[in-house]
C-alpha cells in the first residue's frame, strides 16, 4: 500500500516498528488510560485482523507523525481500536480523514458495519462519529477502569463508499 495524498501536506499511510515512539507518544498525549507499552507492537504484529495507519507531514521541514488509527476487522464488522491526533494539529479534518480512509479499507477488506466504543464525556468524538453517521447502540456502564465512566456503544451499518470519500477528501479550509 503506498502512502497517499489526502490534505495539504498531510499523508496516511500504513504504520511501521520505526514510528512507534511517536505513535506512543501521541497516544499518551491523549488518553487518560494509554495503551499498555508494547501494546501497538503487538497490533503490528497481528496483522490479519488489525489494521493501523499514521498521518504524517512535512509541514515543519521534517517529517512528523501527527495522527493515528488502530481498527480490527473482523469477518463483516470493522472495531475502531483507537484514534487520535496530535494536540497541536486538531480540528484540521486529520481525523476525519483517518477515520474515513481506515474504514474505506475496511469496506474493501469486506467490513459492511463499524464499530467503537468512546467516553460519554468525549463529545469531541462524539461529534466526529456522528458526521460519519455513528449512533448510540448501547451503553456500557462503568466501562472505563480509571474513573468507571460509561462508555457509549457507537456503531455505522451500512458503510457507504460514497460517504467515506466525501469525508476523506474535505479540505480543512477554515481552521488553516
Ligand atoms: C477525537 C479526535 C481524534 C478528533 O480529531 P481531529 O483531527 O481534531 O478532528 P477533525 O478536525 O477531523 O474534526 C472533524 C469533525 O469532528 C467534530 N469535532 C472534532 N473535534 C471536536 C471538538 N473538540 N468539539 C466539537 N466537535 C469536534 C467536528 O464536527 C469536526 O468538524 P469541524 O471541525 O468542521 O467542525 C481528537 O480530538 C483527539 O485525538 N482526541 C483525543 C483522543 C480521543 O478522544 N480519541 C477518540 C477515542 S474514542
Amino acid at each position: 500500500m503506498t502512502a497517499e495524498f489526502a490534505q495539504e501536506g498531510f499523508y496516511i499511510r500504513p504504520m511501521t516498528h520505526a514510528d512507534l515512539p511517536q505513535v506512543e507518544q501521541i497516544d499518551r498525549l491523549s488518553f487518560s488510560m494509554p495503551w499498555p507499552e508494547n501494546a501497538f507492537q503487538i497490533e503490528l504484529s497481528h496483522t490479519t485482523l488489525s489494521r493501523l495507519w499514521v498521518v504524517e507531514t512535512d509541514r515543519e521541514g521534517e517529517k512528523q507523525i501527527v495522527g493515528i488509527i488502530v481498527v480490527w476487522l473482523v469477518m463483516d464488522e470493522a472495531h475502531v481500536g483507537t484514534i487520535a491526533v496530535h494536540p497541536n494539529y486538531r480540528r484540521r479534518g486529520i481525523g476525519r480523514m483517518l477515520l474515513a480512509h481506515a474504514l474505506l479499507e475496511c469496506l474493501q477488506g469486506g467490513a459492511r458495519k463499524a464499530f467503537l466504543e468512546v467516553r460519554s464525556s468525549n463529545h469531541a468524538a462524539q461529534e466526529l462519529y456522528r458526521l460519519f453517521g455513528f449512533e448510540t447502540t448501547n451503553i456500557r456502564r462503568q466501562y472505563y477502569q480509571d474513573n468507571h465512566e460509561d462508555a457509549l456503544l457507537m456503531t455505522l451499518e451500512p458503510l457507504r463508499a460514497e460517504t467515506l470519500h466525501a469525508l476523506r477528501h474535505v479540505a480543512a479550509t477554515h481552521h488553516g
